[in-house]
């Protein structure tokens, strides 16, 4: 079991990634930290609460981080996941409380008490994160691995600026600048490599089926019809791009994705191109990243439907039990 701490801005891509996570034999979710991004922070907190209780996890620290980005205010959200987060889905009530302390504590904490061992994830805004390394400065050499969902680096002529980054680019720059020249480099998936990793209603059918009728299985569906609807509506077609569980799969097993190394630095001053991520691959920089170029969308799939399908057998339906 690989000791996990999940930082998110839980909407519908998020919350497929926490599950893939729970499901995950290989995966010890240690804390989740939430930020604002997708849906305020308090939605998030509220949508990983509730999130554990659907799985039935055991009793994971959710902390409340970032309302707000390091510097500016927040970009004008859309609707992409809906009014709270989680499209059409809605999620049981659950007793379960925030921790006492905050996601920087959460972050410095899970570092601290699984020294070398713990696995980042970060599939939000990263402010949570820079204001653990300014907390923390060791933070590079505690964590075994971390993988970041952000940025965007296939097209060197018109580099988009990606959510997570473009939410919180200051931030962005600071924990990209914290790994620089250090021995284990953060993997990070952009969009020009998640958006090979595309969910159709073929796929979440073969999911559904595997996986049978359950509470779980009824809010994956309801989340994940308002989100080919969304990808519909902004012209990619009836189907979504899993952003956040490609980058959960990645840290439970780097091998699914090829990477490269390359020094990383996002656009700040720019208002044109602010918190667009630009790539240095030439090798004349000492690398601050390794950028996922390249993964195997049926080999994610395969595995993504076996763990899922799995844990919503295991937890049937909390409604009858
Ligand atoms: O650009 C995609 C990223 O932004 C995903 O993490 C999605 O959840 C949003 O946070
Ligand atoms: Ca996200």
């Amino acid at each position: 079991m690989n000791p996990v701490f999940a930082d998110v801005d839980t909407g519908i891509d998020d919350a497929m990634a926490l599950i893939y996570l729970l499901a995950s034999a290989d995966a010890d979710l240690v804390g989740i930290a939430s930020t604002g991004g997708n849906i305020s922070v308090d939605q998030v907190c509220a949508n990983n609460l509730g999130l554990l209780e659907l799985c039935r996890a055991t009793d994971i620290p959710v902390s409340k981080g970032a309302d707000r980005p390091l510097s500016g205010g927040w970009p004008a959200r859309g609707n992409v996941h809906g009014p709270k987060g989680l499209g059409y889905a809605d999620l049981p009530p659950t007793e379960r409380q925030l921790t006492s302390y905050d996601a920087v504590a959460a972050w410095v904490g899970a570092a601290h008490r699984h020294r070398g061992e713990l696995i980042g994830l970060a599939t939000g805004p990263l402010t949570n994160l820079a204001l653990a390394l300014r907390a923390e400065p060791a933070l590079p050499t505690l964590l075994r691995r971390l993988v970041i969902m952000g940025g965007e680096f296939g097209s060197d002529t018109d580099p988009a600026a990606e959510w997570n980054i473009r939410v919180d680019p200051e931030a962005a720059s600071e924990v990209f600048a914290a790994w620089a020249g250090q021995q284990r480099l953060p993997i990070v998936c952009g969009l020009d490599l998640t958006r090979h990793v595309v969910m159709t209603p073929d796929i979440l059918a073969r999911l559904l089926s595997a996986a049978g009728e359950s509470a779980l299985v009824r809010v994956i569906e309801d989340a994940m019809q308002f989100y080919f609807e969304v990808h519909r509506d902004r012209g990619y077609g009836y189907l979504a791009y899993l952003h956040d569980p490609l980058a959960a799969a990645v840290a439970l097993d780097p091998q699914l994705a090829s990477t490269r190394a390359a020094a990383v630095d996002v656009t700040l001053s720019d208002p044109a191109t602010r918190g667009t991520t630009v790539a240095d691959w030439s090798g004349s920089r000492e690398p601050n990243v390794r950028i996922g170029i390249g993964v195997d969308p049926a080999a994610f799939f395969d595995r993504f439907i076996e763990r899922v399908a799995a844990l919503a057998r295991r937890i049937g339906n909390p409604r009858s039990a």
